[in-house]
């Protein structure tokens, strides 16, 4: 498959198989993440990777839409590092280059993931701090659901003409 197909194609997936994950493709995945761009190259993130039950419970209990953890082979939570990076507010953005990376190499491996929202609420990164005791200095981005996908998403129409615009913002970029 092309890759604008997998970028087009991937969904948010809730429902998974029994089918657990291997260690390899967990990795694949990370690696993947760890290839994303960062202001200055300087990958300011961490990975937790979740893979025990008790630990997936606890996140359902501190997360409002955590619910697909229920049939989740793995999750991860990608998380940011204050002292690494390149100026203030730098890590939101890299470790959402690295989440989305993180969601396509799944996609492309034939899992199913869904981003699960930590930042910028802080009620949610306090306590994702508190449950993987992070150190002060890292902070919870996203939560990331993996497993074998159990249901099948169509491709919806998203492209809007109407969002582009041409040298500016006065004059749109298609005109029909
Ligand atoms: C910042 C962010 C937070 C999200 N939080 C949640 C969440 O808490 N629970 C959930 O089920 N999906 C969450 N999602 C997934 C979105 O609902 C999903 O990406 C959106 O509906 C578009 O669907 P698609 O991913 O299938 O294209 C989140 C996505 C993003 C980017």
């Amino acid at each position: 498959m092309e890759v604008l197909d997998y970028i087009l194609d991937r969904r948010s997936i809730r429902r998974f198989s029994d089918q657990k994950i291997d260690s390899e493709t967990i990795k694949a995945i990370l690696t993947a993440a760890m290839y994303a761009p960062s202001a200055v190259n300087l990958q300011p993130w961490h990975f937790v990777v979740i893979d025990h039950w008790p630990m997936m419970e606890k996140i359902m209990e501190i997360h409002p839409h955590a619910r697909m953890l229920q049939t989740a082979s793995h999750a991860v939570v990608v998380c940011g590092d204050l002292q690494l990076q390149h100026d203030d507010g730098y890590w939101v953005v890299d470790c959402g280059a690295a989440t989305q990376n993180l969601l396509l190499a799944a996609h492309s491996l034939g899992l199913g993931s869904c981003w699960v929202g930590i930042h910028p609420r802080e009620e949610r990164r306090t306590a994702f701090s508190r449950l993987l005791s992070l150190p002060s200095h890292v902070l919870p981005f996203a939560l990331v659901a993996l497993g074998y996908a159990e249901e099948q998403k169509p491709r919806p129409e998203r492209f809007h003409a109407e969002k582009v615009k041409r040298n500016g913002w006065k004059t749109p970029f298609y005109q029909d």
